[in-house]
């Protein structure tokens, strides 16, 4: 099978999209990670075209911005003041060269869901009945107001008429009065011969019921012309579904996910619950990877295999490795290496690189940290601005002070060393590999190789403090009692609701040694 690249695609895109309510161009809105324009280039990028031309005119210059951004090889086409779809086309053709011949794909920048797939068939089915006009029509039970695909009794395409237009024959009656009636409609996607398309396009006037130049009357010069003309109906109806209001917004939204998810399961991987799993379109994941309710994968996040995210997870741009674990976390711009542990309840902010087979765990915050192989950060603590070796222990409660209030400084923990629990590392410090730190310890220096650094207040007991200050209470009557009974504790095992002679920690006589 040959493939077939057309000359060029145009993507209409100057339409004002007054409908969405919004200060955001239309097509600059966003599902599956990708805006509504950004999803017509990448069909189009998909065909490999030799040129692509963006038509623009309303907020031209932040939609302009945005396609050089996302595709910089695609050209920017201005519209002018002659409203319609066949004057925007037109302006995109006068933004090609003048020779140009071949295949020319129009679509629109509004129509999220069209795949590349559908814009190669178009073309094949084009150039292989050598047609003028191809058009992708589709079959509903009421074509609302869409144009109508007429055709005559033979089923060649004669036209297409637009909804106004045909609500007109209908309220007079004449031949056309039939055509409201039509349930196939244009999806206005169509495959050209550029140079029928530029000829027909100068010839098309604007007599018609909105006054505007009609791209769909280049079907009818075409057909004047003695070229064949055609409609090919396409059986998935959300491919030509376009958004107009941020309900149509939602709701292909969600079919773009449910058709994402399913590609990824189909792959391989397992979706517990499909319904509350979002994933963005440019995302990657490995076979047996489970995905589990409530989480969302977004941007140019990369999953290996094996690995088990969620329930409750936000990635967004992150790299996760094979056979990891990542739990109620939230995790941006970060990489979690091959069977490392993330969470539950984490936040790992931009610059986070945890090692294969180390962990963050609960309430651990982390930024612009490497933490090597095998280390562990395993709670309460935040992590910014550090360098953790291979194998350290962070214990729990540790704050790394990398803010002085003007500037960010860097801690590192070097290769197995042990910092104790509710430390402070007032940074810039630097811990020695096989160091240590007491807990407690509030850190400002260098640690060497081999050390225990302590920083801490020494504990100082004082006799008889709780009877002198704190007498007739129950902690002074507790201290009584176990002076009395010759040891630390008395009761300190919990009451159990049980009652009975078998349990014996419900005997209130009963003592217990720690
Ligand atoms: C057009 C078709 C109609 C088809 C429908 C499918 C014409 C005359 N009619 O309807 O047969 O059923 O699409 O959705 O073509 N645009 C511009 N410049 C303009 C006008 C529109 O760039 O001056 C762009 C819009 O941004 C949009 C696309 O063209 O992406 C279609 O415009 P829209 O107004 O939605 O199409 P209709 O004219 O309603
Ligand atoms: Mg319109």
């Amino acid at each position: 099978m040959t493939t077939h690249h057309p000359s060029a695609v145009i993507i209409l895109a100057a339409g004002q999209g007054t409908r969405m309510k919004s200060t955001i161009p239309k097509v600059l809105h966003r599902i599956g990670g990708r805006t509504l324009v950004g999803h017509a280039l990448k069909a189009a990028r998909g065909v490999s075209p030799t040129h692509l031309a963006v038509v623009v005119r309303h907020e031209r210059e932040r939609v302009a911005a945005h396609v050089a951004e996302v595709d910089p090889g695609a050209i920017i086409a201005d519209q002018d003041e002659i409203p319609g779809t066949g004057r925007a086309c037109e302006c995109g053709l006068d933004a090609l060269p003048a020779d140009l011949t071949g295949t020319v794909l129009v679509t629109m920048g509004d129509v999220p869901l069209l795949t590349q797939d559908t814009l190669a068939e178009l073309t094949r089915v084009h150039e292989e009945a050598g047609a003028a006009v191809t058009l992708l029509s589709a079959v509903v039970e009421d074509a609302g107001s869409y144009g109508r695909v007429v055709r005559d009794e033979s089923g060649a395409l004669l036209q297409i008429m637009e909804f106004k237009d045909a609500k007109r024959h209908q309220e007079a009656g004449d031949e056309f009065a039939h055509v409201v009636g039509i349930t196939e409609y244009n999806s206005g996607i169509y495959a050209f011969d550029a140079q029928v398309l530029r000829r027909a396009l100068s010839q098309v006037g604007m007599s018609n019921a909105q006054g505007e130049k009609y791209l769909t009357d280049v079907i009818a010069a075409a057909r004047e012309e003695g070229r064949v003309v055609q409609a090919h109906p396409l059986a998935d109806l959300w491919q030509t579904e376009g958004v107009n209001d941020k309900s149509q917004l939602a709701t292909l939204g969600k079919e773009l996910n449910r058709r994402v998810v399913d590609q990824h399961m189909k792959a391989g991987v397992i979706v517990v619950d499909p319904d509350t799993t979002w994933i963005d379109d440019a995302v990657s994941i490995g076979q047996d990877t489970v995905i589990r309710p409530n989480t969302q994968i977004l941007g140019a996040t990369t999953i290996g295999a094996d690995a088990i995210i969620g329930p409750d997870t936000t990635l967004t741009d992150t790299e996760v490795g094979d056979g990891a674990s990542v739990v109620r976390t939230q995790a941006e711009s970060a990489e979690i290496g091959p069977r490392a542990s993330v969470g539950p309840f984490s936040y790992l902010r931009p610059g986070t690189v945890l090692g294969e087979g180390g962990k963050i765990g609960g309430f651990v915050e982390t930024k612009n940290a490497q933490i090597g192989a095998g280390a562990k950060v395993p709670h309460l603590t935040y992590c910014g601005d550090a360098t953790i070796g291979e194998g350290a222990n962070i214990g729990a409660g540790t704050i790394f002070a990398n803010y002085d209030g003007v500037a960010k400084h860097h801690t590192h923990v070097g290769r197995h060393s042990f910092v104790g629990s509710d430390s402070v590392l007032i940074a810039p410090v630097d811990i020695g590999d096989g160091a240590y730190v007491a807990a407690g310890s509030a850190i400002e220096g260098t640690v060497e190789p081999g050390q225990i650094a302590v920083a801490r207040g020494r504990q100082r007991n004082i006799d008889g403090w709780v009877d002198r200050r704190r007498s007739g209470t129950p902690t002074a009557d507790a201290a009584e009692a176990a002076r009395a009974s010759g040891s630390r504790h008395t009761q300190d095992a919990p009451a159990t609701r049980h009652t009975g002679a078998s349990n014996p920690t419900s005997d209130p006589s009963s003592t217990q040694e720690s």
